[in-house]
């Protein structure tokens, strides 16, 4: 068949068909060898033109560089989708799913129970106004004891049996462990004299309202004592601070900080030198796993005089409240744990439970 015999209609069909049919990149470069190389079938058509006249070169020119834009757009376009194809294998080949569950990270550790009421206790209090004081651990026998109006040689120290550090204050004293929180009672105050003072001068009574979480020691160990344990001091001195605002305030703490409404809470007469007159608080739940018995939980009563003037303030002025709780005590309620030793033996098992 001659060259000039093709019917350039058909060519283009032929080569959309071969285009169509590779199935590969590689496959489409050779059918398009087929038409447009060196020895393809429009290149032999160009070639055959030689023999043509001038004019049926012109017409036929025309028609062959037509046939051979079609060809070629063709070949773009599976060009285009043989790409767009291998495009859409590789994404799903190399597909996320985003939907598979994460792994889950190893145990990272979790805020130790204590540490979680401590949090507790300061929230709440900060929001009725207190201050969170922070005072010393290893403490002078003066502030431990003296000032809180338990002198050298009273009775009353045997209540509370120490480790001493084998250094002496200015007045010979030995430092101890503090037994209690209430040390910070004096210091606070102490350490915030200056303004008190100036605000008593312009006329004003500014009131100390504060509550100090901290660790605390004595020569006890058992199931329910720890020779380091957890308690925290309120305080709230004013004009006219009495036993009902410290029943209304410790009540009010208790049923936040226990997720309770039904708690009661009585006062039972007690005895500290540091307050005068002294009363234990119990609560009573009516209702849930604690319901029914009286559960102590804080010693209280009205500040000493006598620890007014060691603040430096003037007990005819100065009136109100003072309480020491318990933290570990109250996690245990508030958690159900009955062995105390449980939060400091450093078990995660036991450890890793606590929410809230
Ligand atoms: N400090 C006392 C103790 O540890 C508890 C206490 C009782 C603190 C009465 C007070 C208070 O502030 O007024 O046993």
């Amino acid at each position: 068949m001659s060259s000039t015999t093709v019917t350039l209609d058909d060519l283009l069909p032929e080569a959309q068909a071969a285009f169509a049919a590779a199935p590969t990149a590689a496959a489409l470069e050779d059918a398009k060898a087929l038409f447009l190389g060196k020895t393809g079938r429009v290149t032999e058509l160009l070639k055959g033109m030689a023999a043509l006249s001038v004019e049926e070169k012109k017409t036929r020119g025309a028609q062959i560089n037509v046939l051979k834009t079609g060809i070629e757009a063709a070949l773009n376009a599976r060009r285009s989708a043989l790409a767009e194809a291998d495009l859409q294998r590789q994404l799903k080949a190399e597909a996320i799913d985003v939907t598979l569950p994460g792994r889950a990270p190893g145990f990272m550790g979790s805020v130790h129970p204590i540490t979680r009421c401590w949090a507790r206790i300061e929230q709440i209090f900060g929001e009725l106004g207190f201050d969170v004081g922070d005072g010393p651990e290893v403490e002078t026998d003066w502030f431990n004891f003296t000032a809180l109006n338990n002198p050298p040689n009273h009775p009353a120290r045997s209540m509370q049996d120490t480790f001493y550090v084998d250094l002496t204050d200015t007045d010979g004293q030995p430092y101890c462990l503090r037994t209690h929180t209430s040390p910070m009672q004096v210091r606070y105050a102490l350490q915030h004299a200056k303004r008190h003072a100036e605000a008593l001068k312009r006329g004003e009574l500014p009131e100390i309202r504060v509550i100090v979480p901290g660790r605390t020691y004595r020569v006890d160990s058992d199931a329910t004592h720890s020779p380091m344990f957890h308690q925290f001091e309120g305080l709230w001195l004013g004009e006219n601070v009495s036993f009902a605002d410290l029943k209304s305030t410790y009540l009010h703490f208790c049923k936040q900080f226990f997720e309770a409404d039904d708690i009661v809470l009585r006062f039972r007469p007690s005895y500290f030198p540091f307050t005068e007159p002294s009363a234990e608080m119990d609560i009573r739940f009516e209702s849930g796993p604690l319901a029914g018995k009286w559960l102590e939980v804080s010693g209280s009563g009205q500040v000493h005089p006598n620890v007014v003037r060691n603040m430096g303030l003037d007990p005819e002025r100065y009136v109100g409240f003072a309480f020491g709780s318990g933290i570990d005590r109250l996690a245990m309620l508030r958690y159900g744990v009955s062995d105390l030793r449980q939060f400091f033996e450093g078990d995660l098992r036991f450890l890793g439970q606590f929410k809230g």
